[in-house]
């Protein structure tokens, strides 16, 4: 909607998120509906438009690294010193042979896609937003906060520390979601233990400071988009938590930032993505590097899917500080980023759009 004041045509922009949000359909209902051109306040700005191409200088791709021998005292020093090395330089890798059955990781993909794909009047029944608790279903988590909306849906639910009310989560896809969880942590907590042994702890250390308790279960939804070109999948950002782990289907899109380029991180199959969050950058005092990534709008009829975790810590007192594990400090090595609350971490999340490292760049020492 445009309105007229003098000779100038103001956008009311707001006015059209909130009547996109209301109407509960998702970019999916956008796609469906057949339209051809994408609402403006899909629309990116033209500085981050005119870099979607990934660069074509990095062949390799983000590290790929195979689990089957972690519990093989030859090889289990060289796989942790493989997961240090892409911790510390790409801040992504892919984990092979990991475990997690392919049917599995198949069937949760098969039913998030079921999800997505169900008519908007039976998908608008779990449309809504709330923040750090509850199974919800919406477009763009930060759709009021970001400056330009991106091309995705996702089914959210929080399912530790304690466990979703399993009827809140849609049917369709209900057993699968609360399967996934469980494998999913399983996973986490073998890469947390890799990741502590990279660091000279224990490896149960991350485990005891419940970094794999407070977990979100995100299924995200791309769409075919019909100007992709125009707008995104997701805005280019950093993952706030400690660990992300990812499994995307055969659509590609998810780029990684690595030196200057971007990097498509592209599909492997049976291949779970792992990432280092800002939470473990800091608690790590910057050994392990939290890296920007972003995925293009989707240009294929066919929709991406990624099914994401996001690993939290759980135990967090009101006024507690945390910062860098003091186990890691020595005169040669001091801290690098100032201690911070809770209070501060979730502002830092909630008071704007997805962003890059903010909280890092502001506790910076
Ligand atoms: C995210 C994210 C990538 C993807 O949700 O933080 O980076 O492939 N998702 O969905
Ligand atoms: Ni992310």
């Amino acid at each position: 909607m445009a309105a007229s004041v003098g000779a100038t045509v103001v956008y009311d922009r707001m006015k059209e998120v909130k009547e996109f949000d209301e109407s509960k359909m998702g970019v999916k209902g956008l796609s469906d509906s057949g339209i051809t051109t994408i609402p403006s306040f899909f629309v990116h700005p033209p500085q981050t438009l005119s870099h979607l191409k990934s660069s074509s200088a990095c062949t390799t791709g983000i590290p790929v690294i195979d689990l089957s021998d972690i519990n093989s005292d030859v090889h289990r020093p060289k796989i942790v010193q493989q997961i240090r090395e892409a911790a510390g330089t790409w801040g992504f890798f892919q984990v092979i042979n990991h475990g997690l059955p392919v049917s599995v990781i198949d069937e949760t993909i098969a039913a998030i896609k079921s999800f997505h794909d169900q008519p908007p009047e039976v998908k608008a029944k779990h449309y809504k937003r709330e923040e750090g608790r509850g199974v919800m279903y919406n477009s763009n988590t930060d759709l009021y906060r970001a400056q330009a909306a991106s091309w995705h849906d996702a089914l959210q639910s929080w399912m530790g520390p304690e466990p979703p009310n399993a009827e809140d989560i849609p049917v369709v896809c209900r057993r699968e979601v609360v399967e996934w969880d469980v494998h999913a942590k399983v996973l986490g907590e073998t890469v947390m233990e890799l990741l502590c042994e990279g660091l000279g702890l224990e490896s149960g250390k991350f485990k005891e400071l419940t970094f794999s308790d407070k977990r979100l279960f995100a299924g995200v939804c791309y769409p075919y988009c019909p100007q992709s070109d125009l707008t995104m999948g997701i805005t280019s950002h950093t993952d706030p938590g400690f660990l992300t782990v990812l499994v995307q289907n055969q659509v590609h899109g998810l780029q990684v930032k690595h030196g200057e380029d971007w990097v498509d991180v592209k599909p492997l199959p049976g291949g779970m993505i792992i990432n280092i969050g800002d939470f473990l950058q800091i608690v790590s005092n910057g050994e392990y590097q939290s890296v920007q990534h972003r995925v293009v709008a989707n240009s294929s009829k066919e929709p991406r899917i990624s099914i994401v975790v996001f690993f939290n810590l759980s135990k967090w007192k009101e006024s507690h500080y945390y910062g860098p594990l003091s186990e890691l400090l020595t005169p040669e090595k001091p801290a690098i980023y100032r201690n911070f609350t809770m209070q501060e971490f979730n502002e830092n999340i909630y008071s704007k759009g997805l962003d890059s490292k903010s909280l890092i760049d502001k506790i910076t020492i």
